[in-house]
């Protein structure tokens, strides 16, 4: 690559953005990553999208379930936002950091506490590098009041 990546990112990273946790319901567990590389794409149909490693976990869980939650997270919620940026094979230690999840009638998880929330289907899927570009059809939103936890230049605002 012609371009330094530690300058990209830096350049990146000047771009601030709130924080999401995508859910995935994994056979009755649930399974979230932290995300910031979401955002809207239509608004008829609505569509948003979110880019993921194919590393991640939850790459596969996507592609399986086919279906998602995005919670936005308040201020107060940043040890949830490094939980589920964190390498744990299992996600059995959430409460410790604060993260409590109902369900959608969809059995999507849905993040108590969160700014808002968006009920996702998987519309399509486009590779692109060592991500995948996932857009979905949004099918339910609620958005409650608060202040937002924000990223940038690497550290939470
Ligand atoms: C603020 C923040 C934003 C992130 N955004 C993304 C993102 O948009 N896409 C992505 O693939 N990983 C992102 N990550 C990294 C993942 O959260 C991390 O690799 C996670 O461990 C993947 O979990 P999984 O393997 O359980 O899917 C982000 C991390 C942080 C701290």
């Amino acid at each position: 690559m012609g371009l330094n990546a530690n300058d990209f990112r830096k350049a990146m990273g000047s771009f601030a953005t709130g924080v999401t946790v995508i859910t995935v319901d994994q056979e009755g567990e649930v399974h979230g990553m932290t995300a910031n590389a979401f955002t809207a794409v239509s608004l008829d149909p609505v569509l948003v999208l979110v880019c993921v490693d194919h590393q991640a976990r939850t790459h596969a869980h996507l592609q399986a379930r086919k279906r998602f939650g995005v919670n936005v997270l308040r201020r107060d919620q940043q040890a949830i936002s490094e939980y589920y940026a964190g390498p744990a094979e299992t996600h059995q230690h959430a409460e410790a950091a604060g993260a409590r999840f109902d369900r959608t009638a969809q059995g999507t998880p849905v993040l108590q506490g969160a700014l808002a929330y968006l009920e996702c289907r998987l519309h399509s899927a486009q590779p692109a590098g060592d991500h995948t570009i996932f857009i979905a059809e949004v099918e339910h939103v609620e958005a409650r009041g608060g202040e937002p936890l924000l990223y940038f230049r690497s550290q939470y605002r």
